[in-house]
């Protein structure tokens, strides 16, 4: 297997400047294992609560915006305790209207992640994305 590392070698410089970026590649080619060895990369590394997720859910919800983006942010409490340390996952989520859902809960995860996680938040194509504190 070829490491995560090498398949996009500008990745770690674009997580540093906060950019996002898309990955745009033909399907079965490894998208989602890099986005996922990405992810554990950097939070094996400590500077980053780094979580892969799918977004998914939300298809089934074509005409639901507040079932779609509340069952994004169930895929990323689900991927969070499969792959987070507990002080690293996010906090429980508040009543907020859907349209700045997501938003609310990403940035409440963002403020109350450990001083030594920097802010970051970062998407690939719809499955993956990370969130951390400020420094
Ligand atoms: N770097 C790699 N080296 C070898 N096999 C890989 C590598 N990355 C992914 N694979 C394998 O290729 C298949 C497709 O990977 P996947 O990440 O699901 O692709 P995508 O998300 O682009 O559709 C999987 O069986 C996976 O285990
Ligand atoms: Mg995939």
């Amino acid at each position: 297997m070829v490491p995560a590392g090498r398949r996009l070698p500008g990745f770690d410089a674009l997580v540093d400047k906060q950019a996002y970026f898309v990955v745009h590649a033909p399907r079965q080619t490894g998208k989602t294992t890099t986005m996922k060895a990405l992810a554990r990369r950097l939070t094996e590394e400590g500077r980053y609560a780094a979580l892969h997720f799918s977004c998914e859910t939300a298809r089934a919800f074509p005409e639901d915006v507040e079932q779609a983006v509340k069952g994004v942010w169930l895929a990323v409490e689900s991927a969070a305790r499969l792959e987070l340390a507990p002080e690293l996952r996010p906090p429980a989520p508040i009543e907020v209207p859907a349209a700045g859902y997501l938003q609310t809960q990403l940035t409440r995860w963002a403020e109350v992640c450990p001083g030594r996680w920097r802010s970051c938040s970062t998407r690939s194509t719809r499955s993956s994305a990370m969130a951390s504190s400020p420094s």
